[in-house]
């Protein structure tokens, strides 16, 4: 793995992740989110474990831009094994793509994506006969996944800023911005796209335990492109809703089942419990891919558990007594009947019902 730290002059866009070079000698750069906001340094991966290492540690994390890191993970996972018959790029990718599947449970796009891997290699393998040609086939597919979530984002930041006022506060949960897409965001896009049309609104970011991802990454990305935000602690979401500083909240999702129910970072679905006590809509801005209208409803939604060090010692230091016993899921599950609208880059979604979720997801 190279790193390079050199770079922090940033568009007004984040490429989070993305491939450099050929297919046959390309690799993986990302940029190491555990790394921001104290340092930006993109990373390179040159093999498939790379990427496994930087999706479970949380360098590339984001529900799109996992499922982007992984396409690209899977295309040096297909030429690992060597290139010379469209036979071993085909199984080596299908071992790269198992492989990778095992990295995180939770966001559905991370399995969305390498379905998306697999398909294509199925379906070229049997028309084409150079192996570098299978390869190029691979690549045109990551980076379609990648192009096809940058113009998510965009379309979803339009239909969301229709829904915010200017000069509302918005409180939003996690990251869903362009360092969890392939740029632009979810949630974050929303916000955007209403400052870009001159409605300035002010965010209040919950800072996100255990990880920070609010503190560190949303809190960043907004500082550095001039929107108006205050950060709190977790356990201050309600009491800002009660002081009248919130009028919105709109956070982003790993897996939205058939029904609606929505996974997000743990700790959503305290906000939206808190925002329906304070009468506040409570929005999730999320694109297609992130829906699995295979599960009927948020029950069976798989939760990842992560290390309990996360918990007892994520400042660098012990903040518990040894042995302590920690439970510490990464995402909860908030029922449909808490979200007042799913905003999808094909429109919004209101109420959130099943009826609706298919009619304009399921074809
Ligand atoms: O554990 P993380 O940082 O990958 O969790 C991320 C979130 O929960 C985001 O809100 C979600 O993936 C949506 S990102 C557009």
């Amino acid at each position: 793995m190279t790193v390079d730290s050199s770079d922090n002059d940033l568009s007004p866009t984040i490429e989070t992740v993305g491939w450099v070079g050929s297919a046959q000698n390309g690799c993986v750069r990302l940029i190491d989110q555990t790394l921001l906001p104290g340092m930006f340094t993109r990373i390179d991966c040159q093999t498939v474990d790379q990427v496994w290492e930087a999706i479970k540690m949380l360098r590339v994390r984001g529900a799109p831009a996992i499922g982007i890191a992984a396409a690209f993970g899977a295309l040096l996972g297909a030429r690992s094994q060597g290139t010379e018959s469209i036979e071993s790029v085909r199984s080596a990718l299908h071992d790269a793509t198992a492989h990778l599947r095992t990295s995180r449970p939770t966001a559905v796009n991370l399995f969305w994506a390498l379905d998306r891997m697999d398909r294509t290699v199925e379906a070229e393998a049997s028309r084409l006969s150079d192996p570098s040609a299978l390869l190029e086939r691979l690549l045109t597919e990551a980076r379609a996944i990648q192009d096809e979530d940058r113009a998510m984002c965009r379309s979803i930041g339009r239909f969301g800023a229709e829904l915010l006022k200017p000069g509302q506060g918005v409180l939003t949960h996690c990251n869903a911005g362009g360092l969890a897409t392939a740029d632009y965001g979810t949630a974050l896009a929303v916000i955007f796209s209403a400052a870009e049309q001159g409605k300035s609104v002010h965010v209040f970011a919950d800072e996100t335990r255990p990880l920070l991802q609010g503190a560190r990454l949303t809190a960043w990305e907004l500082q550095r492109r001039g929107i108006p935000v205050t950060l709190i602690c977790d356990n201050m979401a309600a009491q800002v809703m009660k002081e009248g500083r919130v009028q919105a909240v709109v956070v982003g999702a790993d897996r939205i089942a058939a029904n609606g129910d929505t996974a997000n970072k743990i700790g959503t679905y305290s906000v939206a419990l808190a925002a329906r006590a304070h009468d506040i809509p409570f929005y999730v801005a999320a694109p297609s891919s992130t829906f699995d209208l295979s599960l009927p409803d948020g029950a069976s939604i798989p939760i990842e558990q992560r290390d309990p060090r996360e918990i007892t010692h994520g400042f660098g230091y012990a903040t518990a007594p040894e042995g302590i016993e920690v439970y510490n899921p990464a995402f909860d599950v908030t029922p449909a009947t808490l979200i007042t609208a799913l905003i999808t880059e094909r429109g919004v979604i209101r109420p959130a019902t099943r009826e609706a979720i298919r009619d304009l997801i399921g074809s």
